[in-house]
């Protein structure tokens, strides 16, 4: 019997498997790491400060660009360093007169469009005021287009403090729109009283101010009242609590 009992626990006996020893983590390499991802950081701050036209560094002749890894992340940073591509045109955009037929047409992708529709009630409800997109998603062929008429008049320097070159431009994302109240220009959103409850009241729906006043600095673009990049609801909160612009945001994050 006390055989038996033994030969049958030897069948079940499972040898304990050994942990798997730790990872050997060398800190030195990782110090090493995190600083040369510092350092990279510094560089390419250097280098997107010196492609801005507002920047004391400012300098034409830098050409380095960085594709955008994932063009569609809510979060993705989109200026002259980090570009989309040219053939970049997103698979969810949706016409907002599809989903509102009062609203004119203009293509934004589709969770954007919802929650802009949300704000442009919310701005109906409370100030009986009402807001559309004036431009939303622009193709890649379009902003260059556009930004080539603007170089002609204004040279390519000062032209470029209100008009992104062809791939950095936000509106390619279709995540951005230039907001106008309707019937006016979009130029003269900073002076509706939308503007204030749109300063106070954007982040509950995942928009942010993408182009500050007095941050042209770190933008590079002049103050735009009109242009709202969607973000998501947190990011948005987390910028707006910061008070902080995407760019900064990157900085910080990044490092
Ligand atoms: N006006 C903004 C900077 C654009 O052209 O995307
Ligand atoms: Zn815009």
């Amino acid at each position: 019997m006390t055989t038996l009992l033994l030969l049958l626990s030897l069948m079940t006996f499972k040898p304990i498997q050994p942990l798997t020893p730790p990872v050997d983590y060398n800190v030195h390499a990782l110090i090493e790491t995190h600083q040369h991802h510092t350092q990279r950081q510094d560089r390419l701050l250097t280098i997107l400060n010196q492609k801005n036209p507002f920047h004391s560094t400012y300098d034409p002749n830098i050409t380095l660009t960085i594709p955008i890894d994932d063009p569609y992340a809510l979060d993705a940073v989109i200026n002259r360093l980090h570009v989309l591509t040219h053939e970049h045109e997103p698979e969810d955009l949706v016409n907002l007169r599809t989903l509102d037929s009062t609203h004119p047409s203009q293509l934004l992708r589709i969770e954007a469009a919802q929650a802009f529709l949300q704000l442009k009630a919310a701005v109906l409800k409370d100030l009986n005021l009402t807001i559309e997109v004036r431009s939303g998603y622009r193709s890649f062929a379009t902003q260059k287009r556009l930004f080539n008429q603007y170089a002609l008049k204004d040279g390519i320097r000062l032209a470029n403090t209100y008009s992104a070159f062809a791939g950095q431009s936000e509106h390619q994302s279709g995540l951005s729109m230039d907001v106008a109240e309707q019937g006016s220009s979009f130029l003269a959103f900073g002076s509706s009283l939308a503007y204030p409850y749109l300063q106070a009241h954007a982040y509950k729906y995942g928009f942010i101010l993408r182009y500050p006043k007095d941050k042209s600095n770190i933008t590079g673009y002049i103050y735009e009242p009109w242009h709202w990049r969607f973000v998501g609801v947190e990011l948005a909160t987390q910028l707006k609590e910061q008070g902080c612009t995407l760019d900064e945001w990157w900085i910080h994050s990044s490092k």
